[in-house]
C-alpha cells in the first residue's frame, strides 16, 4: 500500500482509493488571511526571514492544522528560493510581490551556481521539514513542493511576475539555446531540492506550474509536460513510493492525459475547468485535486456551500482531494474556510 499502512487519507486518495469524504487542504493555507500568520511574520521580520527560520516556518505551517484540522500540511517556503539558491538576488516588495536579478542570455545562465551548491542556501528548509515530521499529528500528511521549471524561469528572466510571461516567451523564441540551458539547470536543481525534502520527511511533493496556461501546443509539451515528467521520473527512480502532484495551472485541454504523459499520481485543477468535465476527462486517469474558486473564501454564504457540494459530488466516483483552484487570498475571511471544510465533510456523495 502506498500509504505505508498508516491510513492517512491524503495518501489513500493519492494511491487511487475512492473515499466517502474527500480529504482536504488548501493552497496558501498558511498566509496573510490568518491573524496568527501575520503575527509570526512580524516576529520573523519579513517573508524571506520567515522562510529561512525553521522554528517559525514550522510554526506557520502548523497554524492552519491547529485551527482547522486540514488533512495535509504544506511546507512553508516559496518557489523562488530555488533561483536564490542558484545565485539570483531575491527580495519582496511589500504590496507588489517578488523581485529578482534577471537572466537574459547564456552568460547569465553560466553564471548561476552549480546544482550541488543549492543545499547551502536551502538547508534551513530541510530543517523545517524535519521539525514538521516530529510535530504534525499522525493523521496529517506533509507535502513538500517546488515550482515547475517554466514558472520559475519566467521569474528568473523577467525579474518579477508578469501578466503574460512575455519576457520568458521572447527568450524561448529568440534565444532558445540559452533558454533551454536555463530550463535544464532549474530542472536539475528542482529534482535535488525535492529529493532533499523527501529525505528530510516530506511524504508527498507538489510541482507548481502557475504559468503553464500561457504555453500552447508544442510549447506546452516541451516546457510544461516534459520537465514535469523528467522531475517525476527522477524522483520515482529514487523514491518509488512518494506520490507526486502536478499543477499545470490553466492548462485547459492540456489537463487531459497529463497523468499519463508525466507519471504524476495526481493532477491539481484550477477553477477554470468545470468539475463535471474534469471528472470525465482527467479523473478517469487518476486522482485529481481541486477546484473551488478562491473568491468563495472572500464572499462565503450559500454560493460557497452550493459550489463546494457540487464539486464533492462531481468527483465522488473517483479519487479526489478537495482544494481551491488557486491560493487563498489575504482578504479571505477565516470563517469561510471553516464553512468550506464543514461542507466538504458533511456532503453525501
Ligand atoms: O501554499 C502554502 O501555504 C505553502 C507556501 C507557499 C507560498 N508560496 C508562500 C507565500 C507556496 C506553495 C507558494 C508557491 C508560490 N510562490 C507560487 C506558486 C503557486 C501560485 O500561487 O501560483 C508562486 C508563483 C510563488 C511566488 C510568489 N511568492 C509570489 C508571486 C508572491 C507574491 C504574491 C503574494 O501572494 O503576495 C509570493 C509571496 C508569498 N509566498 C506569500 C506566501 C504566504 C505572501 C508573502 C507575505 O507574507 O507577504
Amino acid at each position: 500500500m502506498k500509504d505505508g499502512g498508516t491510513g492517512k487519507t491524503i495518501l489513500r486518495a493519492l494511491a487511487g482509493e475512492v473515499l466517502p469524504t474527500p480529504p482536504i487542504w488548501m493552497m496558501r493555507q498558511a498566509g496573510r488571511y490568518l491573524p496568527e500568520y501575520r503575527a509570526t511574520r512580524a516576529q520573523a521580520g519579513d517573508f524571506l526571514s520567515l522562510c529561512y527560520n525553521p522554528e517559525l516556518a514550522a510554526e506557520v505551517t502548523l497554524q492552519p492544522i491547529r485551527r482547522y484540522g486540514f488533512d495535509a500540511a504544506i511546507l512553508f517556503a516559496d518557489i523562488l528560493l530555488v533561483p536564490q539558491a542558484l545565485g539570483a538576488d531575491l527580495w519582496f516588495v511589500t504590496g507588489e510581490g517578488p523581485r529578482l536579478s534577471t537572466i537574459t542570455d547564456q552568460a547569465g545562465v553560466e553564471a548561476l551556481k552549480s546544482v550541488d551548491d543549492i543545499h547551502e542556501t536551502l538547508n534551513p528548509i530541510y530543517e523545517t521539514v524535519k521539525i514538521l515530521r516530529r510535530e504534525l499529528p499522525t493523521e496529517t500528511t506533509l507535502i513538500g513542493f517546488a515550482g515547475a521549471p517554466w514558472t520559475v524561469a519566467t521569474y528568473m528572466i523577467a525579474g518579477q511576475g508578469t501578466p503574460d510571461q512575455g519576457p520568458a516567451h521572447a527568450m524561448r523564441e529568440g534565444a532558445p539555446e540559452a533558454f533551454d540551458a536555463l530550463m535544464t539547470r532549474v530542472t536539475a536543481a528542482t529534482v535535488e531540492y525535492l529529493a532533499a525534502q523527501i529525505e528530510a520527511g516530506a511524504e508527498v511533493v507538489k510541482i507548481f506550474d502557475s504559468w503553464a496556461g500561457s504555453l500552447k501546443g508544442e510549447a506546452f509539451q516541451k516546457y510544461a509536460v516534459t520537465p514535469c515528467a523528467e522531475i517525476t521520473v527522477a524522483l520515482k527512480a529514487r523514491y518509488p513510493h512518494i506520490p507526486v502532484i502536478g499543477f499545470p495551472r490553466e492548462a485547459g485541454e492540456g489537463y487531459v492525459g497529463f497523468h499519463k504523459a508525466t507519471g504524476v499520481d495526481c493532477v491539481a485543477l484550477d477553477n477554470s475547468v468545470s468539475p463535471e468535465w474534469a471528472a470525465a476527462h482527467v479523473q478517469v486517469d487518476g486522482c485529481v485535486q481541486g477546484n473551488l474558486a478562491s473568491s468563495h473564501m472572500v464572499t462565503g454564504g450559500q454560493a460557497l456551500v452550493d459550489e463546494t457540494r457540487a464539486i464533492v459530488q462531481a468527483f465522488s466516483k473517483g479519487p479526489h482531494i478537495f482544494n481551491l483552484g488557486h491560493g487563498i487570498t489575504p482578504d479571505a475571511d477565516p470563517d469561510n474556510v471553516a464553512l468550506m471544510i464543514e461542507t466538504v465533510r458533511s456532503t453525501k456523495s
